[in-house]
């Protein structure tokens, strides 16, 4: 890999700073300053400093955004801002959202460069659990509730699956979903009677929205989370 892309997935800044930062002779290589951003180097055997300091590289990365309503769930958009926009220049380039919410859906959406585990997350036979928090047009009627639970005909092949629903009150329920079908939690009220008029995505599988994360903020997925994700697809792959 390159010396500058290395670095910039270090963390330590744009790839422009770090290329002046090479040039100057700020970065060493095994012990001596490398001034050609294009070097390439071995990121498992070499040892790189950047300002005295070594840089620890990491291959896998994670992250928690809680995804604010006008941001569409892409890696690049020529009109909209993406939610890869919000992660900053700093951002490492094989970033990527795992699956999609709407424009107007608010929540949790796990950002990585794992593709494996987006994989086992998104694949419609490993059935993992989305739990959403949707605020209704109206009341929710039993009769609607029942029918959710029991699954309901959105107009593909087959009625979707049992859905959980929990009531917080009369327009206000969670809903958690095994499926990811586009638009599917607003087809679904839309389906028995109701319309979604605010949606937001609680968790995915193991992995809450951590509640103190504020609208447009990120962060990195704690160890533990990590683990529970990942421990959760390798019991999946092996059902
Ligand atoms: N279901 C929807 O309708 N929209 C989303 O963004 C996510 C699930």
């Amino acid at each position: 890999m390159r010396l500058d892309k290395f670095l910039c997935d270090c963390m330590l800044g744009t790839r422009s700073q770090l290329k002046k930062e090479i040039k100057a002779g700020q970065v060493t290589v095994n012990g001596a300053a490398v001034r050609k951003p294009e070097q390439h180097i071995d990121e498992n055997l070499d040892k790189i400093c950047y300002k005295g300091q070594t840089c620890v590289y990491e291959k896998l990365v994670y992250y928690m955004l809680h995804k604010p309503a006008g941001v569409v769930s892409a890696t690049e958009d020529e009109r909209e801002r993406t939610v890869l926009d919000l992660l900053g220049d700093e951002r490492r380039e094989d970033l990527f959202p795992v699956g999609r919410l709407d424009k107007d859906t608010e929540g949790l959406l796990l950002i990585t460069n794992d593709g494996a585990l987006a994989h086992e997350l998104l694949s419609p036979a490993k059935h993992v659990e989305k739990e959403y928090e949707c605020h209704l047009a109206k009341p929710l009627e039993e009769e609607q509730k029942i029918r959710l639970e029991q699954g309901v005909d959105i107009g593909e092949k087959a009625l979707t699956k049992p859905a959980v629903v929990h009531r917080i009150d009369s327009q206000k329920i969670t809903l958690t979903i095994t499926e990811g079908k586009f638009h599917q939690v607003k087809r679904m009220l839309h389906a028995v009677g109701n319309e979604v008029v605010y949606l937001k995505r609680l968790r995915m599988g193991s992995l809450a929205l951590d509640l103190k994360l504020s609208k447009g903020h990120y962060r990195r997925l704690t160890a533990e989370e990590i683990e529970g994700i990942l421990h959760e697809s390798l019991f999946r792959r092996n059902k």
